[in-house]
Parts: structure tokens; sequence; C-alpha cells
């Protein structure tokens, strides 16, 4: 069954800007072939990845995040079946942001900036909601 996975992690002091490039690497080879598409939202100190797939790869690929040193603190926000991919040619969009972004972001409502917080505060949230913030950032 297709599926989309949303969580959200603490960025490790040693995940440097280099990390994140062997990060994205892993994803370009290991996602394709697995048929994982995704984007990874990164600040200096969170992750926000959403991953899509049959739903037993993507519950495999968290498994393997979680334990991944880089960072810590993981916790679902959503993840439920979908109909059809959001992001089916991204082996995993990425970007960075800064602390103040989500601040300045004209389309961000008042209601986008309190999921947006309550998202980085580990939130259980609804998935389509989730969706619709974070395709603004893309
Ligand atoms: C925030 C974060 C997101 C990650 N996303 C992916 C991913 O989408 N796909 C992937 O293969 N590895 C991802 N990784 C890396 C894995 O934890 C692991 O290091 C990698 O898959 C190992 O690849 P290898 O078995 O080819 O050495 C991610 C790591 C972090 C910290």
């Amino acid at each position: 069954m297709l599926s989309q996975l949303t969580y959200v992690s603490t960025r490790n002091t040693n995940c440097t800007e280099a990390e994140i490039e062997k990060i994205l690497g892993a994803c370009k080879k290991n996602n394709p072939p697995l048929a994982i598409t995704g984007i990874l939202l990164y600040s200096d100190n969170k992750f926000i990845q959403m991953v899509e797939g049959d739903s037993k790869v993507i519950l495999g690929l968290y498994d393997k995040i979680k334990t991944d040193n880089r960072h810590s603190n993981c916790t679902m926000i959503s993840y439920g079946p979908i109909t059809e991919k959001s992001f089916p040619s991204w082996h995993m969009g990425a970007r960075k942001l800064t602390s103040t972004e989500v601040d300045f972001k004209t389309d961000i409502t008042k209601e986008d900036k309190d999921l947006f917080d309550s998202i980085l505060n580990g939130k259980e949230a609804n998935g389509s909601r989730v969706l619709g913030l974070l395709k603004k950032f893309f």
C-alpha cells in the first residue's frame, strides 16, 4: 500500500553540512531502487522529513533512519495511506531553512505557523495538512 510518513527530529551537533551531503548521497543511492520519494527540510537544529512509497518499505527505512546518530528524538508526526505520490520525481528534495524563514514567507498563514510550531514540537498532525504546509517550502 502506498503511504506517506512524516517525522521531526533534532539535528545533532556532529551533523555538519558535509554530513548532510552524505545523507543526501545515501538518499540518491538508496531511495530510487526502493521507489521512495520525499522531502527533507532542515535547519541548524531540526529535521523534518516526509517519505512516501510502499508502507512496509518506508516503515523499514524509518526504522533505519531512527538509529542514525546524526539526529535524535525522532518523532512521527503523521503516517497513512495515500492515493498518489506528492513528489513522484524526487528521490529526496532537500531545503535548508533559517529559523526566521517561516515568519517571513508571505504565503504562510497564522494557522500554518501554528501547525509548523506543533510539528517542531513533535505533535501528531493530520497528514494532508502537514503535506499542504511542507509543499509551500518547495
Ligand atoms: C535526517 C536523515 C534522513 C535520512 N534519510 C534517508 C533516506 O531517505 N534514505 C536513505 O537511504 N538514508 C537516509 N538517511 C541515512 C541513513 O540513516 C543511513 O545512514 C543510510 O541509509 C546508510 O546508507 P548505506 O546503507 O548505503 O550506507 C537519513 C539520515 C538522516 C539523519
